[in-house]
Parts: structure tokens; sequence; C-alpha cells
């Protein structure tokens, strides 16, 4: 087929998630390999966002399609209540690369699954009900981890599910900016007492958070959250779904900060999403529970042969292509490239990243911050901005008044290099329009 005939055939029979259907516009994509993806009729694209944060260890990955296809053959399917062979190795492993003693796990189709049964576990080992998550936040689109998102991808699916309380983030937006992690701390403590602690089964937050802003939290912030939640029995949910496996330049974000959540939520990069998984980690403790009570959470799909062995084949290519490493190494060269875009571009708000994980930030007057759009909205030049990479082959995921740089971990210095080249040309749109 064709790419028009994709995109017109897949808008007449399918929907496209998050939008009003008129206004999509779709890239059809035919292959994809390393950090490129390509168009039926050969327009190469540099996948600059790994997909939806997720395609980690790079596209077409030979000894992880071979895993798939070998596991295909030999089972590519037992039920859930059945003991496997990817299952059992891979709950090994999790074990291994997980912080502290998280070491039982809870396989999910994606991340809003493993979220869904975080908080239910949180709400049966603590028998409270409420649990906070924080406004500038995703965690998923099932009815559970749509009430948890603080982001105006809630708005529609409310009122949700009862007992979802939200909390301010350190962060506040390009115009007032950062609050330091003493005074969010105190925020914090504010609304868990007002709350009432005993009622509060949970508090689950996205170590760094991805689609609202690659927030890196203030040195401080997460073990002063992780002291919060023991001096009141709070149960420290980690979602680490975009922020997991290698991201940050380390196995899970969390270890930036030596911190050790009670539950670790995670999908995406765990099998770099060549097949659909997710899964919640426990502690230890928190796993003792079941061997007399019933863990009450099922899926069909639950600990899929195919997608454990997707898993356990993505996990040995971090391991044997250094890809955490390489990720802390190139993390400082992405540094330097945004704050070279911070410095030489005055659309430029504020730059921000941790390993491969980083975000632009535009606004349109230097004095006031105005953001380049409003907040959950758009503007012209952002949609021509989003337009230049398009035109020029540069993938990524442009929203609101910033972009992100979220390129595969396989990268090169000099292909990094070539996506900020393109940015930096980019940019002269948007620069135009910043008043003085
Ligand atoms: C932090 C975070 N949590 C949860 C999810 C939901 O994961 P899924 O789309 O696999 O259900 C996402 C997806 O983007 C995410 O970024």
């Amino acid at each position: 087929m064709t790419g028009d005939e994709i995109v017109a055939l897949s808008k007449q029979h399918t929907l496209f998630e998050w939008s009003a259907q008129s206004n999509v516009d779709p890239i059809p994509v035919a292959r994809a390999k390393g950090i490129y993806f390509w168009t039926p009729e050969g327009q190469r694209f540099t996948d600059f966002n790994s997909q939806l944060m997720c395609v980690n260890i790079g596209h077409g990955d030979e000894r992880v399609v071979r895993a798939i296809q070998d596991q295909a053959a030999t089972l590519a399917y037992a039920n859930p209540f059945m003991a496997t062979e990817p299952r059992a190795l891979l709950g090994q492993k999790l074990a291994e690369i997980c912080p502290g003693d998280i070491d039982v796990f809870f396989f999910t189709n994606g991340g809003a699954e493993a979220n869904e049964n975080a908080i239910k576990l949180a709400r049966w080992a603590t028998g409270r009900h409420k649990i906070l998550a924080r406004y500038r936040s995703y965690h998923g689109g099932t009815a559970g981890s749509i009430t948890l998102t603080g982001d105006p991808r809630r708005w529609a699916a409310e009122p949700g599910i009862p007992g979802v309380v939200h909390v301010l983030d350190p962060y506040h937006g390009i115009e007032r900016g950062w609050d330091s992690a003493a005074q969010s701390l105190a925020m914090l403590e504010e609304v868990i007492q007002l709350e009432g602690p005993n009622t509060i089964a949970a508090f689950i937050l996205e170590t760094v958070t991805g689609t609202n802003g690659v927030l890196v939290p203030p040195d401080g912030y997460i073990q002063g959250v992780r002291e919060l939640c023991t001096k009141y029995g709070i149960l420290m949910i980690c979602d680490e779904v975009m922020s997991g496996f290698g991201r940050t330049g380390e196995w899970f974000a969390i270890n930036h900060w030596g911190v050790v959540p009670d539950i670790l939520t995670m999908a995406k990069g765990l099998t770099s999403a060549y097949v659909q998984l997710g899964a919640l980690g426990m502690r230890r403790g928190l796993a003792e529970m079941f061997q007399d009570k019933v863990f009450y959470g099922g899926l069909t799909y639950n600990s899929h042969p195919l997608a454990c062995a997707a898993a356990l084949a993505t996990i040995q290519v971090y391991e044997e292509d250094g890809l955490l490493a390489k990720a802390r190494a190139l993390g400082d060269v992405m540094k330097q490239l945004l704050a070279d875009l911070a410095r030489r571009h005055p659309s430029v708000g504020e730059v921000r990243s941790i390993g491969l994980f980083g975000i632009v930030e535009l606004i349109r007057d230097a004095k006031t911050r105005q953001p380049m759009a409003p907040f959950n909205g758009s503007s012209e030049e952002m949609v021509a901005l989003g337009q230049f990479f398009r035109r020029e082959g540069l993938y990524t995921l442009v929203r609101w008044n910033s972009f992100y740089t979220n390129p595969p971990l396989c990268i090169t210095e000099e292909q990094l290099r070539e996506g900020f080249a393109v940015i930096d040309r980019g940019l002269e749109i948007t620069d135009r329009a910043v008043r003085s």
C-alpha cells in the first residue's frame, strides 16, 4: 500500500487516540531500524522521541526479533495459571535489576494496568482508600489510571474512581518556575495532614515526570517523599513506565536518589515496545501478604510468553551494548547541546534533561516568560515548528510550548548532533516571535 492509502484507510476504520479525528495527520510508517523509520515511499525520519519514549534500544534489533520468533515457534501462549520459562527467568532478572528488595512482579499489558494493580495492592495492604497523585502527571488511560493522571487528559474521564487526591508538583510552569524541595515537601505534608494520614494508602509519582515536561525533581525531593511516606505509613509508588530502562542513564530513575519505593511500575522500555508488556514490582514484605491472602488481579495476557521472552532479550541488549553507560555519556553531550540552544535562541525559555530524557520549553517574552503556546493549547509558531521538523525528517513530540529530545539509547554522538542541527535551524521560526 502507498502511504496515502494506509493513512486514508486507517482514518476510515480506526480511531486515533486523544484527538478529534479530522485533525490527525499521521505519518505512514513501513519499516524501522536503529534510530530511523521510513514511510512506504522511502522518506526517512530520525526517531528523536523513540516513538512514545519506549523504543529505548532502537528499532529492529535482531537479537530481540529472533527471541520473539523463537518463542512464537516454541510456545506463543500459555494461560497465566501456568508457569513458563520466560516468565520464570524474567521475574528473576527483574529482581536483579530493581532497587532494594523489590523482587516480586505481576505482569500486565502495559503501564496503565500496572498502575491499576499498584493502587489495588496499596489499598489491600494498608486498609486505607485514598491515593495521592500529582497534577503534572500521566499514569495511563484506563479508569483508575486516568483518574490518577493529573494533566488535562483526565478531564473527559471525570468523575473517575473515588478517593484520588491531586497535589501540586515542585514545578509550576515556565512563568512561575520551581519550588525548592523543602517548600514542595512542606506542601505535601500539609495535604497529608488535611486529608488525614490514616485515610491515605499511597502516593503515586513519576520519579522523573515524562509527558508533563521531563521534570527532574530538585535534589532532596524524592528522599523527602520517601521519608513522609514512611512517617505516615503511606506506600510510595514510583511510576517508571517512561523513566525506567536506561532512559535516564540508570535502570530506574529512582536510583539517582538512592531511594527504594514500595511499589515500582514499568512498561515501555521493558520490551522497548517490541511486544506489549507492563509490570508492577513490589517489596518482598508486600508480596508476603499474598502467601495466604488472594491476589485479586488477573489478565488473559498476564505473563504472556512472547512478551516475557521479548523483555528478557531486550534487557540483554541493554547489558551487552552497555546502553545505560551510553545514555549517561551521551546524556552529558545532550545537556551541552541543550544548553547551547538555550544560549543562542531567545525563544528557548528552559531546557531540562537527565540521561537521554530531554525537553525544550519555548517562550515568546523574555521578561514575562509567557509560553510560546498556552497550557493545554497550541499556537501558530508551535505548529510551524512541528511542520518544520516533519519536513526535515526529524520525528519528535511537540506538545503545548515544548518539544522533546528522547532518542533511542543506541544513537551515536554524530547522529545526536545531526538531530540538534535540525532543531537549531527550526528554532529560527520561534525566535522570530519573541518580543524583546
Ligand atoms: C509515566 C507513565 N505511566 C503510565 C503510562 C501508561 O502506559 P500505557 O500506555 O502502556 O498504558 C504512560 C504512557 O505514556 C506513562 O508515560
